[in-house]
């Protein structure tokens, strides 16, 4: 459609300036001044067949000819100029229309919708009931703290948030995806791309170093040699922890390797992060640089975080508390309610 714009004003220019320079070479005055100019001798066939045809033409009937071309160039220029503003108007309007949409889009979906969440772990011919019906939603940015007391689910529960487990019953909606459609590889891939966890005891490998911990991640996830040393360092810088790179994890403090597990959790940049006690093993005063990390990095960042924690201090930083007990949500308390 552009071209074919295109094309047709250049093409009513064309025509434009070749009847001027026609109807030049046919007046008896202007092809004397052309071939002063250009040279424009050959234009001279151009007034014998032009003479042949019509005869003499009258320096009249060459004037309404110059206005006649100068006029179609002008309203093809600016036919074109406005169509053209028009379109590009419009352009603008439906890139703002598609923004706006997704934004939208964004702003409804949750990160992270659970329904109905049933789990019922089978031990023999025992079976533990772990979720008994749990309705949850996490939106993208919020930074959701879990309570309870030791067996109420917890864990479970993220793990059947981080794609880890299936649920007995119920759906878990990750990006809006129902992810009990999706086999096991497709599962995987969600793992990968849009969770990050972090764990009370770090999980980091031991013999690698801390930029090698967080470079295994991208590694996995396809990110090539360079960028992925250049990422890597990015977000160990962003945890804190540039100048302990070169570090193994025996070589670092408890809240050092936390960090490492946050920066690794992060690495692909997931729809959220899940974090199960990441201040379970740590003294209060290294608890409480954690807590300020992730604090930072909600604010700062928009990153979602979803952290089971027994800490109240850790807790006091969320936008929400769920209260957990016996495999149900019993209480929700938001921030601006007052925790
Ligand atoms: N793999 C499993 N097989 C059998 N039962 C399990 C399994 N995992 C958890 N459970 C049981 O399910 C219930 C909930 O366990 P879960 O680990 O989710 O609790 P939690 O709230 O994380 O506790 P904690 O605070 O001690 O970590 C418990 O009764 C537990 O014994
Ligand atoms: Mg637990």
């Amino acid at each position: 459609m552009m071209m074919l714009r295109k094309v047709a004003v250049l093409a009513a220019v064309l025509v434009g300036v070749l009847s001027i320079l026609f109807l030049a070479n046919v007046h008896t005055d202007l092809p004397q001044t052309l071939d002063d100019i250009f040279g424009v001798k050959e234009l001279d066939w151009a007034r014998r067949l032009y003479t042949d045809i019509f005869g003499e033409a009258s320096a009249q009937f060459v004037s309404l000819m110059y206005i006649l071309s100068v006029g179609a160039i002008a309203l093809a220029s600016g036919v074109y100029l406005a169509m053209q503003g028009r379109i590009d108007r419009l352009e603008d309007e439906l890139q703002q229309g598609r923004a706006q949409a997704t934004r939208e889009v964004r702003h409804e979906q949750t990160a992270i919708k659970a329904q109905a969440l049933k789990k019922i772990y089978k031990m023999g011919d025992v079976e533990v009931p772990a979720l008994r019906g749990l309705d949850l939603e996490i939106r993208p940015g919020e930074y959701v703290a879990i309570f309870g007391p030791s067996g109420s689910g917890k864990s479970t529960l993220l793990n059947l948030m981080g794609a880890l487990d299936r649920p007995t019953e119920g759906t878990v909606f990750i990006d809006g995806v129902d992810i009990s459609t999706l086999d096991d590889s497709q599962l995987a891939e969600i793992r990968r791309r849009k969770v990050g966890f972090v764990f009370q005891f770090f999980a980091l490998m031991p013999r690698m170093t801390a930029l090698q911990n967080v470079e295994l991640s991208l590694t996995i996830s396809e990110v090539d040699g360079s960028e992925r040393r250049k990422r890597a360092k990015e977000l160990l810088g962003m945890v804190g922890l540039r100048d302990r790179a070169r570090h193994r994890p025996s070589e670092l403090s408890g809240g050092e390797q936390q960090r490492v597990a946050i920066a690794r959790a992060l690495a692909n940049d997931p729809t959220f992060v899940l974090l199960d006690e990441p201040t379970g093993n740590l003294d209060q005063e290294t608890g409480r640089g954690i807590a300020d990390l992730l604090n930072m990095l909600n604010e700062e960042q928009g990153k979602t975080f979803v952290v089971v924690t027994h800490d109240p201090m850790m807790a006091e930083e969320a936008d929400r508390i769920l209260q957990m007990a016996d495999g149900q949500i019993v209480k929700e308390v938001t921030k601006a309610e007052g925790l």
